[in-house]
């Protein structure tokens, strides 16, 4: 997608043509700033502080960790501390885990002088075929938005349009490129159908307002942030069409792991009957997991991300303030579970599931044992 007009990834090779670079997303919206990648423990330290996020890219940025460390150290050792370092950074997202045991299998029984060319080769394979299967999922998701505009009426957009809600970020700045729940959005914009987002700004760090209302500005969608709690309101009434929202982790059965406030969304979806889709590409299945209540990790992560917010000042620094009283007791829960029963829908690359595992199987037979 492209930022200021010039088209990006989220994640590329630099032109030394081993180091890798990224996009720094804590410095967004407010500095566009790229960084340079020279090693494993550099990496670690940019999943870990969220420099980059979103479950596919965490997965593709993994892979060029793995590739990185081979640069340094392709010994059995080495890649053994690659693996475990990288897989302590995050823990929901289950994209880390598929990357690392991919990466794994390939490098373990190759002789330790050709681990390293490997390992880039297949870093770049990962990260382009996350790129075609969000490309996928934007393809089979438009299809969707286009049917609930037909639905409509064909309204343009000063007639209200057709109107999406998303949650936290999971557009192209969570992938490698187009995004998973804003890829339909992005796909259906392209083609001239008029919708409009409604972002949750998706506290505490602020994903939808900081990423999601930037990356959407940069090519042009219409948006409107709200803060989480305005979700159940709109819908009341009949301001949402359709939500579409990405995920960490899916559990086999279709239990619906996502940014903590997601499932909030999908209760009041159910409650308003607005049609509730999960965009996903298949790497974000966990086909080990029935029960995601129960069985997904969920994250808990630092409490400055409750206690404080960064922001731009009107002298133009951009600084964190506090917003809770001195020593105040937080808890800072990352993700939350949507049971299946209140997902309409599983949009793939290879086509829309219903959320179960009998829908997903269909779709995925490989992996149906
Ligand atoms: O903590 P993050 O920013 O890595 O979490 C990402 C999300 O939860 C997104 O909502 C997204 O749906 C999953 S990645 C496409």
């Amino acid at each position: 997608m492209k930022v200021k007009g010039t088209p990006y990834r989220t994640i590329w090779l630099s032109e030394n043509a081993w180091a890798i670079e990224i996009i720094d997303q804590t410095k967004l919206p407010h500095d566009f700033v790229v960084i340079r990648l020279q090693n494993l423990s550099e990496v670690c330290t940019a999943i870990r502080d969220m420099w980059v996020r979103g479950a596919p890219l965490i997965g593709a940025t993994a892979a060029y960790g793995m590739a990185l460390a081979m640069h340094g150290d392709a010994s059995d050792a080495g890649l053994e501390n690659a693996y475990d370092r990288l897989y302590e950074t995050r823990p929901t997202a289950v994209n880390l885990r598929w990357a690392l045991d991919d990466l794994n299998s390939l490098l373990e029984p190759l002789p330790a002088d050709q681990r390293r060319n490997a390992a880039y080769k297949r870093a770049l394979e990962i990260a382009d075929a996350d790129v075609e299967m969000c490309s996928s999922i934007g393809d089979y998701g438009k299809e969707l938005i286009e049917a609930a505009w037909f639905k409509k009426g064909k309204p343009s957009l000063e007639q209200g349009g057709v109107n999406v809600l998303t949650h936290c970020n999971a557009g192209w700045l969570a992938t490698v490129d187009w995004g998973t729940a804003l890829a339909p959005i992005y796909k259906a914009h392209n083609v001239g159908i008029p919708v409009h987002v409604w972002v949750d700004e998706t506290r505490p760090r602020n994903q939808g307002a900081s990423l999601t209302a930037w990356e959407l500005g940069q090519h042009g969608v219409p948006n409107t942030i709200i803060v989480d709690n305005a979700g159940g309101h709109i819908m009341q009434h009949g301001m949402v069409d359709l939500c579409i929202v990405g995920t960490d982790r899916t559990a086999a059965s279709g239990d619906v792991c996502n940014k903590i406030g997601t499932y909030l969304k999908a209760l009041a979806a159910h409650d308003n009957d607005v049609p509730f889709y999960v965009g996903l590409p298949s790497p974000t299945i966990d086909w080990t997991i029935d029960d995601g209540v129960k069985d997904i990790p969920i994250e808990q992560r630092d409490t400055m991300e409750i206690t404080a917010m960064t922001g731009r000042a009107s002298n133009g620094e951009v600084m964190d303030v506090s917003i809770v009283p001195d020593g105040a007791k937080t808890a800072n829960y990352a993700f939350d579970v949507t049971p299946r029963r209140l997902v309409t829908g599983l949009i793939t690359e290879r086509g829309v599931s219903e959320a179960s595992r009998e829908g997903l199987s269909k779709l995925f037979p490989e992996f149906s044992n």
